[in-house]
């Protein structure tokens, strides 16, 4: 089959930053010599100490060290913040859209300085220092990037956990970090729903128990009655209006860290993906104006919340480091109604619109009237991340949000590399409906087999990099064995993706998904091991198996298979009881969406969970089973089948 190709059309030709044959330059630039591409783009940031060593980088095999311009000095706040004053300090630098469509504000450059430093101060005063670790557990309101500036200001390294994680999940984050200073809200307010953070931090530093973290700082939300911890914790109004809106800041090495932030990988638990200073704000400021071809007066707006890495490098510091508008939305697509998110987009006058496929896909099936009743005249450009988005939604997002009018920005990037590796340019790039299209400037993907062999033109095998880019994580904090083995080693002196791809004859590569047992829901990343952990603590579970399956919506689904302890008994009561069990110890992102009682589990002789089989299983495979000859039991299988669960 043909693929269908979109050109760039003329109107984007002439106002891009880029055409394709500046693409095709820039990048060329960027792998023939990265000391002097970047030595040249990291000028794009302000230096205390300009950098003279660009690029210092070995993927092993043996060591792995990753350094870029490791002696410049900066600092990540003054140039998102400060850096701006001069020139667009009265200009919008956050625009905040409340869960309720009658809240919103807008915060300038001017005033985001006053309140990043009053954070700092207020956090300084307590005893934060350069190189301490800040865990940010909050809704989606400006003070949760306030508080993340702050900490870049003094030099503190934050952990923003997910508002929407379990207490036991933010105190195992906690504590990995060992983290002395959290800051949170009294509640959340998402879907006119509220979410009960101060408690949750309470449940968690209950659970934690020893005297690890000495201060709570709660921003007021709802205005909530929350338990309020004599000593430890201060309402952070009251403790902002005894400081001042000035607060220097800390001269940074480049690759000093600025952030970690946890996410899941095959095994274990979640690891603390390490990110610097220098490095990934180039490269997040880079991307950002390049792939979202930013120019000043744009409004650009990225759902993703500031939990997830997107959140991370597009809500905030990309977007920040150029001056740019940059949209916070505190609800959820479907609040108050189906059209919330066109409605904001007329509103705020949006043209850059950046969200995940999963919200794409869940919104087609009210159709297209929603959608048509709004103008979304202000649009230009249109993105896309998070997982593979398939071609009907493409087509839907294309056609129906953008008019056909935008291009979309299927941006392909992980947690670990901080910032957009493969991705369309939209004045320079023809697109492909599915395909994250080429490489960003110094980024050398390349197709795998098994083996590890190079896979020249068109192929198809597993996703590696084969050499360092300045956004690239450092380290799994407090692990760098658990960094070399998770990334280099599998391919010894590449850079392993854990994704599966597909390079087309145009070189256009198509991303196939995870290729470990990392699962996508809704474009949320989970450990199948961590779900499967949570279940057999639970007293009735002997044994658990978790896989993903297609979902319509989520893109994947939980499919988890459970063994029950002798003498209990399957019953839809006990179902309902797991589901809520792993969303009390994950979270609800992590709910099962189909839990099959399974007598036994496919095992080879020497005790192995067969996962291939019960993968099979669950995507409705089962007449492709393969080689089930090395099973202990082959009639265990049997059962499996014919007890499949349908999707619901
Ligand atoms: C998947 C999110 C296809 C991929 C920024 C990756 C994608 C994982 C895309 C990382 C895309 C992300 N097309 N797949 N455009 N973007 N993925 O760490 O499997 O939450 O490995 O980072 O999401 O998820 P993470």
């Amino acid at each position: 089959m043909q693929d269908k190709i979109y050109d760039v059309s003329p109107e984007w030709s002439r106002r891009a930053l880029l055409d394709d044959a500046g693409y095709r330059a820039k990048y060329e630039a960027s792998v023939k010599d990265p000391d002097a591409f970047w030595a040249e783009e990291a000028k794009r940031i302000h230096w205390f100490k300009q950098p003279t060593r660009i690029k210092n980088t070995n993927f092993g095999p043996g060591t792995v060290a990753i350094r870029w311009f490791e002696d410049g000095t900066t600092n990540v706040a003054y140039n998102c913040v400060d850096r701006h004053l001069d020139t667009r300090g009265d200009q919008v630098a956050i625009i905040w859209e409340g869960d309720d469509p009658s809240e919103s504000k807008s915060i300038t450059y001017r005033e985001l300085h006053d309140e990043v430093c009053r954070m700092a101060n207020v956090m300084r005063n307590r005893g934060v220092e350069r190189g301490d670790r800040v865990t940010i557990y909050m809704p989606m309101i400006p003070e949760a990037a306030y508080a993340m500036l702050a900490c870049a200001r003094l030099g503190a390294v934050h952990s923003v956990v997910f508002g929407g994680f379990s207490p036991d999940s933010l105190a195992g984050r906690i504590e990995d970090a060992q983290s002395k200073f959290v800051i949170t809200a009294d509640e959340g307010l998402r879907g006119g729903r509220k979410v009960p953070l101060k408690v949750n931090v309470d449940a968690a530093l209950d659970r934690i128990g020893s005297k690890l973290v000495d201060h709570v700082l709660v921003v007021r939300r709802t205005g909530a009655a929350v338990n309020m911890e004599p000593g430890r914790d201060v309402y952070y109004d009251e403790a902002a209006a005894m400081v001042s809106g000035d607060c220097p800041v800390e001269e940074m090495n480049a690759e000093d860290p600025l952030f970690i932030l946890y996410t899941s990988g095959s095994t274990g638990k979640p690891k603390g993906v390490m990110h610097t200073t220098g490095g990934y704000l180039v490269y997040t400021s880079l991307t950002h104006q390049y792939v979202f071809d930013y120019h000043d007066g744009d409004v650009y707006w990225c759902t993703a919340d500031v939990g997830w890495v997107t959140g991370h490098s597009y809500l905030l510091y990309g977007p920040l480091a150029n001056g740019a508008t940059t949209l916070m939305f505190e609800g959820v697509p479907t609040y108050p109604s189906i059209s919330r998110f066109w409605e904001v987009i007329d509103k705020h006058n949006v043209s850059i619109f950046y969200t995940a496929p999963t919200a794409i896909r869940s919104l087609m099936q009210a159709g297209e009237d929603p959608v048509k009743k709004t103008s979304r005249r202000s649009l230009r450009i249109l993105g896309s991340v998070g997982e593979p988005i398939n071609p009907e939604a493409w087509e839907w997002y294309y056609r129906v949000v953008g008019d056909g009018r935008c291009p979309i920005v299927d941006t392909w990037w992980q947690t670990e590399t901080g910032g957009i590796l493969i991705t369309p340019l939209p004045g320079a790039t023809k697109l492909k409906p599915g395909s994250a299209t080429r490489p960003f400037f110094g980024v050398k993907p390349q197709v795998v087999d098994a083996d590890g062999k190079v896979l020249e033109g068109k192929a198809e095998g597993n996703l590696v990099i084969a050499d360092s880019w300045p956004g690239q994580m450092r380290t799994v904090y407090g692990d760098h064995e658990r960094f070399v083995q998770t990334y280099f080693s599998t391919y010894p002196g590449k850079y392993f993706t854990g994704d599966g791809c597909r390079r087309d004859e145009d070189g256009y590569y198509w991303i196939t998904g995870r290729v470990d047992d990392v699962l996508n829901v809704s474009g949320h990343r989970m450990g199948t091991a961590e779900v499967e952990s949570a279940l057999v603590a639970h007293p009735k579970v002997s044994e658990a198996a978790v896989v993903g399956y297609p979902h319509d919506i989520k893109g994947q689904g939980i499919y988890a298979y459970v063994t029950l302890m002798a003498g209990e008994e399957p019953s839809e009561e006990l179902r309902k009881e797991l589901v809520a069990w792993v969303r009390r110890e994950i979270g609800p992102i992590a709910s099962p969406d189909l839990i099959q009682f399974a007598p036994g589990l496919p095992k080879t002789r020497s005790g192995k969970i067969m996962r291939r089989i019960l993968r099979k299983i669950a995507e409705d495979e089962a007449g492709n089973l393969g080689d089930t000859s090395t099973l202990a039991d082959p009639t265990v299988v049997d059962d499996l089948v014919t007890n499949r669960q349908n999707k619901r």
